[in-house]
């Protein structure tokens, strides 16, 4: 076969490889805060966050320090600092990374590659992560 047959075989596989890879990665918009009132770390998000974060985030070896089945742990943050800033839920690390927002998708929670077993948070549940920070994080 010649070079440039091979090439014109080869190269579209190649490209809609890296198209699907890219579209997988692609940061999404970041959802509004919910609007419901009274949002509070026991009512609303400890049900989300034990589905979807707290095996990873509890018990003596937390990944990144950081342990999310507590409201003391959620608010300490990890090995890098808070990653809830009361009152701005769109600055806060945790909402990044739930919502996938972040353009490295290294950053995204739970990891891409546990995601069969920890399901990614919908829109409407960053939405009332977002607003359980913004009301000031209960
Ligand atoms: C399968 C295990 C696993 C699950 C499930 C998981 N994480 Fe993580 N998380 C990790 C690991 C591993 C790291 C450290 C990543 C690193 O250092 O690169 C991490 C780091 C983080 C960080 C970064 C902390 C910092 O200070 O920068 C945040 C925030 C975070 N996780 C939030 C969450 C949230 C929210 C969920 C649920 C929506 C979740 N994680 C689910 C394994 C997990």
């Amino acid at each position: 076969m010649k070079i440039q047959t091979r090439l014109t075989l080869v190269l579209p596989a190649v490209c809609a490889l890296a198209l699907s890879a890219a579209a997988q990665n692609t940061p999404k918009p970041l959802p509004p805060a919910a609007t419901k009132t009274g949002v509070t770390y026991a009512g609303d998000l400890k049900a989300i966050l034990d589905k979807s974060c707290v095996k990873c985030h509890s018990g003596d070896k937390p990944k990144n320090k950081l342990k999310l089945d507590t409201l003391e742990g959620i608010l300490a943050g990890g090995r890098d600092g808070k990653v809830v800033i009361v009152g701005d839920s769109a600055k806060s690390v945790i909402v990044q990374a739930a919502a996938h927002t972040t353009e490295d998708s290294d950053e995204w929670m739970p990891p891409a590659k546990d995601a069969a077993n920890y399901p990614p948070l919908t829109a409407d549940q960053v939405g009332l992560l977002r607003a359980w920070i913004d009301q000031g994080a209960k």
